[in-house]
């Protein structure tokens, strides 16, 4: 040994990441000429469109896995926190598109607030089983909608003594954002619509598709 942890993580080189970033403004595919987006996983007549299809998720995923992987300096591998429920699929999608060994583990918070909107005000309802000290810690997230839960993790996780923490987000609605929080990684910029799907629920319910929807407006309005 030179003296030095193996565990040690070398500062990431500075790289433009905003390229990663894809902006969403249509859907690909409305509730028109017949077509029922929901229909295959038998939720008929509820979704409205496609915001993102299940081959663009992945394809999404593979570069976000690249960009880091391509990031990582360390022998130790990174630590994915994924915050439940809403970002499973997306981090068992992550962390098998990654180059790179990594380590998993989950979260499980809840915001007080109204059903569409959160607080800031955060429970933990299930937190991690082991020590975080020296570890590059990777919050995985499904989606970044006002911005207050990862905000308030982000404080929680940076007491616990990690040698670094960045965020991985599969979508974010730029125009809610109500905190800024340092996301390194985000796969998506989406419009601030009611999204579904591939984890995002309503009410429990959606989370079992395989690519991003929306709710059409009569199951919540
Ligand atoms: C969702 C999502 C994020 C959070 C984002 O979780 O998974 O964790 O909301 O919202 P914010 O940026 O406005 O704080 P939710 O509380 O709905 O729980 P779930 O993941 O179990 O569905």
């Amino acid at each position: 040994m030179n003296g030095s942890s193996h565990a040690e993580s070398r500062p990431a080189p500075a790289r433009d990441l905003t390229t990663l970033t894809t902006v969403v403004t249509g859907v690909d595919g409305a509730l028109t000429n017949g077509w029922d987006p929901g229909a295959t996983h038998g939720y008929h007549g509820e979704l409205s469109a496609v915001l993102i299809g299940a081959e663009a998720l992945q394809a999404k995923i593979g570069e976000l896995a690249r960009a880091v992987a391509a990031d990582h300096t360390s022998d130790t591998p990174p630590l994915l926190i994924c915050v439940l429920k809403g970002a499973v699929m997306f981090v068992t999608d992550f962390a098998r598109a990654l180059p790179i060994p990594s380590e998993l583990e989950f979260m499980a918070v809840t915001s007080y607030g109204s059903a569409t909107s959160s607080s800031g005000v955060v429970r933990i309802l299930k937190d991690l089983d082991r020590d975080i000290t020296g570890r590059r810690v990777i919050i995985v997230e499904d989606i970044i909608d006002s911005g207050l839960t990862l905000s308030w993790l982000v404080k929680n996780l940076a007491t616990r003594g990690p040698s670094s923490i960045e965020v991985v987000a599969l979508l974010r609605k730029p125009e809610a954002v109500k905190v800024d929080v340092d996301v390194r990684y985000v796969g998506f910029d989406i419009p601030t619509e009611f999204v579904v799907g591939y984890g995002l629920d309503y009410a429990e319910r959606y989370r079992d598709l395989p690519f991003v929807g929306l709710l059409g407006e009569h199951m919540y309005r």
